[in-house]
């Protein structure tokens, strides 16, 4: 409901990630010379960085329609056939997590992509045949947080590829003012910052954070953000300086204390802090790699020296076993 309200909805009001923006801005412009339909877009990268908003961008953008759906949502070949029979040229349909489309649609949906024709078969057994349907011209736009675990065809398919980084401290800083401006919200600007650094790099967890210290402002200081405010609200969220929680603390420390450090595999931490593997991988992992504190070797993960230090441990007391210390 928040988020629906901060979404920008025009390019012009997304911040960051300048490449992808100029990229599909000039694919955009290019699209809308020809009269044609952008051509499929793949969208990668961790959680909560605009997907799904890019997405909604686009179509905007482009002034078309767009129809949202997900890979798990779409079952079988069926529930494809009435998505797409239901387009208009030039549309966006959005495939969320689109690593998660099965075998046998994503088959289908081979020749929908390069040659919008749809392959349905009438009836069974020796009566069976095929019909090819032709289809507008429409603009596949996939995400996912898992580029490798596109198959190699569906890949292939797209015309463009973007992937989608951790924002800067400082973008963070300008999604929070607008944010704040959107909600009406009294922020000052070191109130915000300390939210942006507690950000993860990510729009969605600022956008959560600011809500949460816009309810502890509302009822603990005349609702205005200030730096102290921020800073006392944070500290209540159990949010750490650099932004971890308790999750990320509970990765670190597992690997730390249980496994000396790593490499432990990752089924192996999951199971120890009883979370999904998917979720460790595709939520907590990309922000503590890019935070350097955590390493992935071929023979699982490795808390790194900067692991050891945020925590207030001894990177060399921790391995006493690890050569090439002295
Ligand atoms: N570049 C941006 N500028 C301003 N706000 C943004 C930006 N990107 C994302 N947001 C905000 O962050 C929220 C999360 O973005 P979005 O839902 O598009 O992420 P996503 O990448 O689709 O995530 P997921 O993979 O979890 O679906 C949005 O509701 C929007 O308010
Ligand atoms: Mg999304």
């Amino acid at each position: 409901m928040l988020d629906k309200g901060l979404r920008p909805r025009q390019l012009g009001d997304f911040v960051g990630q300048e490449k992808v923006k100029d990229n599909l801005n000039i694919a955009m412009a290019a699209a809308r010379r020809r009269d044609e339909a952008l051509d499929h877009t793949l969208l990668y990268g961790p959680p909560g960085l605009g997907k799904t908003t890019l997405a909604c961008i686009i179509a905007a953008e482009m002034g078309v329609n767009i129809k949202i759906t997900s890979g798990p949502a779409i079952e079988r070949p069926g529930d494809l056939a009435a998505i797409i029979t239901n387009l208009s040229k030039g549309d966006v349909l959005f495939i969320d997590e689109v690593h998660r489309l099965g075998r046998v649609v994503e088959e289908v949906l081979y020749p929908v992509m390069e040659d919008f024709a749809l392959d349905i078969v009438i009836g069974k057994g020796a009566g069976a045949r095929s019909l090819r349907l032709n289809l507008p011209r429409f603009t596949l736009v996939g995400a996912t947080t898992r580029f490798a675990m596109l198959s190699p065809p569906l890949r292939e398919r797209f015309g463009a590829v973007y992937r989608l980084d951790f924002y800067g401290e400082d973008a963070i800083k300008i999604i929070l003012q607008r944010s704040a401006r959107l909600l009406g919200l009294e922020a000052e600007e070191e109130g915000l910052e300390e939210i942006a650094k507690r950000a993860r790099g990510t729009p969605r967890v600022a956008n959560r954070l600011l809500k949460r210290v816009r309810d502890y402002a509302e009822v603990m200081a005349q609702g205005v953000i200030t730096k102290e405010v921020a800073l006392e609200a944070l500290a209540r969220l159990e949010v750490d300086s650099v932004g971890l929680d308790e999750v990320d603390h509970k990765i670190l420390r597992t690997i730390v204390d249980r496994f000396g450090g790593g490499p432990v595999g990752l089924d192996t931490i999951a199971a120890a802090i009883s979370e999904e593997a998917d979720t460790v991988m595709d939520v907590y992992e990309p922000y503590l790699l890019q935070l350097s504190f955590l390493e992935r070797t071929p023979r699982g993960r490795v808390a790194t020296r900067f692991a050891y230090e945020h925590l207030g441990l001894d990177y060399a007391k921790g391995r006493p076993d690890q050569p090439g210390l002295w």
